[in-house]
């Protein structure tokens, strides 16, 4: 069957995955994939992970939807792990990357609606991405991504450096939002100092510091969120991607100060924090926690990061989140696939490397092997 009736957004795809089990996966013509994409960076425990599945069965034969019409025991326990986990105190329940920062930029103006200078100003970083609905765009500065939606959410601004960051934060700021490692923008971590300096910044200002986790959190990074690494103590956080291991869901991690905005009425979703979604995300944080994961993630990353010096240069990252340059990112990628390995491309010159939280070092092994013939040694 052809994708004649799909909306042509995702251009053309030449290959169509029918099953998945661990990190591989299986196409309409039985060829195996080893899975560094991880259905970009969401299936955290692979792909149908017995606890997982057999969570969502048992969720899905008793309680799949209510609307937060009612009290759900399972978004209250999520709410409270996450707290816990995070250091912040509310938790708000979406479906999707774009619609916690979208939520997240909400907050931040309710925030000051209601203060004396009623700022609206909203900073982002250079290479930042943020999703594609039209608040969460307007933090997007990638002229392309803009294309044919002018006009965006005004009073959104994007210095032209990661160094003028900083100083363009000032009392007229509402928040800025961050991200660790811009995994979209070619996996590439913002630098320590710039991050202290922002942070600082909004201390001296009063600007709100969010954190964009979603895709470096939830153990991306070897640690619960990549914050933690970088010494900073956000306002708010937004999570989505890995937090259900593939089942939609969004997250906004509010500090209780700024929580205090968003009383009844002020924001919604019908679909956001369900059962199904939180039973599918508290079955992760269960598996995250298991003695030696994170611990695992991270020395398995780092003998990724090692190795993937033979594919390619520039290689950053953390944990199991990882870029390289090669000279044409698309027909890497097309040649990997080609040896039975799925990576993606984040820019003309940049592969990325976001497999299930649930790797080996064999995987990383098997992943040189397959990609023997692309290695490009002699090209850094
Ligand atoms: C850091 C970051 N924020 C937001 C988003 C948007 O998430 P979604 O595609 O779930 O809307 C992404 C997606 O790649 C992301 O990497």
């Amino acid at each position: 069957m052809g994708d004649q009736h799909v909306l042509g957004n995702y251009g053309a795809r030449a290959l169509t995955m029918v099953r998945g089990a661990g990190v591989y996966l299986w196409d309409e013509q039985g060829q195996k994939y080893l899975d560094f994409t991880a259905g970009i960076a969401v299936c955290s425990l692979g792909h149908a992970h017995p606890r997982l599945a057999a969570v969502l069965t048992e969720q899905a034969a008793t309680l799949i939807h209510c609307s937060n019409l009612y009290q759900n025991p399972w978004q209250n326990q999520l709410a409270e792990r996450l707290a816990g986990l995070s250091g912040l105190d509310k938790a708000f329940f979406c479906n999707s990357g774009a619609e916690a920062n979208e939520a997240a930029l909400k907050i931040a103006r309710r925030y000051f609606a209601q203060q004396a200078d009623r700022r609206t100003e909203v900073i982002s970083l250079p290479g930042a991405f943020h999703g594609r609905t039209m608040g969460a765009l307007s933090i997007t500065p990638k002229p392309k991504y803009h294309e044919g939606f002018t006009p965006l959410v005004p009073d959104c601004h994007t210095p032209a450096t990661l160094a003028e960051v900083p100083g363009a934060i000032s009392e007229r700021t509402a928040a800025c939002f961050v991200e660790v490692i811009q995994g979209e923008g070619g996996v590439h971590p913002v630098p320590l100092d710039v991050l202290q300096a922002i942070q600082q910044r909004c201390r001296e200002t009063g600007t709100l510091l969010v954190v964009d986790e979603v895709q470096t959190g939830v153990g991306r990074t070897g640690t619960m969120f990549a914050f933690e690494q970088a010494g900073l103590q956000p306002d708010i956080v937004t999570l989505a991607k890995g937090l259900a291991g593939g089942v939609p869901i969004g997250a906004v991690l509010v500090r209780e100060q700024v929580a205090g905005v968003m009383g009844a009425g002020s924001h919604g979703s019908t679909f956001g924090g369900n059962p199904l979604a939180c039973a599918a995300a508290l079955c992760v944080l269960d598996e995250l926690a298991a003695d030696g994961f994170l611990a695992r993630v991270k020395a398995v990353g780092q003998y990724l990061g090692e190795r993937l010096q033979e594919l390619g240069s520039e290689v950053s990252g953390r944990g199991l989140m990882w870029g390289i340059t090669v000279p044409d990112a698309q027909a890497f990628v097309r040649a990997a696939a080609a040896a039975g390995v799925l990576v993606t491309a984040v820019g003309d010159q940049r592969v990325r490397f976001v497999p299930p939280l649930i790797l080996e070092r064999e995987h990383v092994d098997e992943l040189l092997d397959r990609l023997q013939a692309l290695r490009v040694s002699g090209g850094r």
